[in-house]
C-alpha cells in the first residue's frame, strides 16, 4: 500500500487540508464523520484507527449541537490537516462554552439529564486519538483538537507480503 496519496499527478496528501463549515445538524455530523474518514484515507490508517477518527469526529460535533447550541441553530468549523505524518482535526463552535476543561473532561461527567448522555464523549476523544487539547471560554465558544498517527499497520498491508 503506498503511504501517500497521488491528487491528480499535484502531490502527495501530506500538508493537504480540509475545512467544513455547517449548522449543527445531525445530517452535518454525519457528513463531518465521513468527510474525515475520506481525508484521513491519506495516510496509512487501518480501517480500526478510522472508526475511530470517525467516532471522536461524532462525539466532538455532537456536543456542540447538544451542548453549545442546546439544541438551537447554530455553526460548527470543521478543520482536517494531514501533516508530517499526522492528521489534526479542529472541530469549533460558538456557542455556551464550558467554564471547568478539566471537570467537563473527566469521563462520566455530563451536564445533561437525557440518559443517553454518560458523559463519556471526552473519554472516546481521548481514547481514539493521540493528543486532545480543548480550548474554551463561557460565552464564547469551545475549540477541540486532536491529533493521530498510523500505528503503522496501514489497511490491506497483510496482502502485501
Ligand atoms: N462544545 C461544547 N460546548 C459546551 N459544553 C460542552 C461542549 N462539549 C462538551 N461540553 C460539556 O462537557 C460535558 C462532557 O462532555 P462529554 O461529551 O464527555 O459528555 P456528554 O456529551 O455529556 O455525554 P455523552 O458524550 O456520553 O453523550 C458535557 O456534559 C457538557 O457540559
Ligand atoms: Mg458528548
Amino acid at each position: 500500500m503506498a503511504e501517500s496519496v497521488e491528487a491528480d499527478g499535484v502531490g502527495t496528501a501530506d500538508g493537504n487540508t480540509m475545512e467544513l463549515v455547517v449548522p449543527s445538524l445531525a445530517v452535518n455530523a454525519e457528513l463531518c464523520r465521513a468527510a474525515v474518514a475520506v481525508f484521513a484515507a491519506g495516510l496509512p490508517f487501518t480501517l480500526a484507527e478510522l472508526e475511530q477518527l470517525k467516532v471522536a469526529v461524532s462525539e466532538a460535533v455532537g456536543n456542540c449541537a447538544l451542548h453549545a447550541y442546546g439544541g438551537e441553530p447554530g455553526r460548527v468549523r470543521l478543520l482536517a490537516q494531514l501533516a508530517a505524518g499526522a492528521i489534526v482535526i479542529e472541530i469549533q463552535d460558538w456557542g455556551r462554552g464550558i467554564s471547568d476543561v478539566a471537570l467537563a473532561r473527566q469521563p462520566a461527567y455530563t451536564t445533561s439529564h437525557d440518559p443517553d448522555h454518560i458523559g463519556l464523549g471526552f473519554a472516546f476523544m481521548e481514547q481514539f486519538t493521540d493528543a486532545l487539547e480543548v480550548e474554551s471560554a463561557p460565552g464564547e465558544g469551545t475549540l477541540v483538537r486532536m491529533r493521530k498517527r498510523p500505528s503503522g499497520q496501514a489497511a490491506g498491508a497483510a496482502w502485501s507480503g
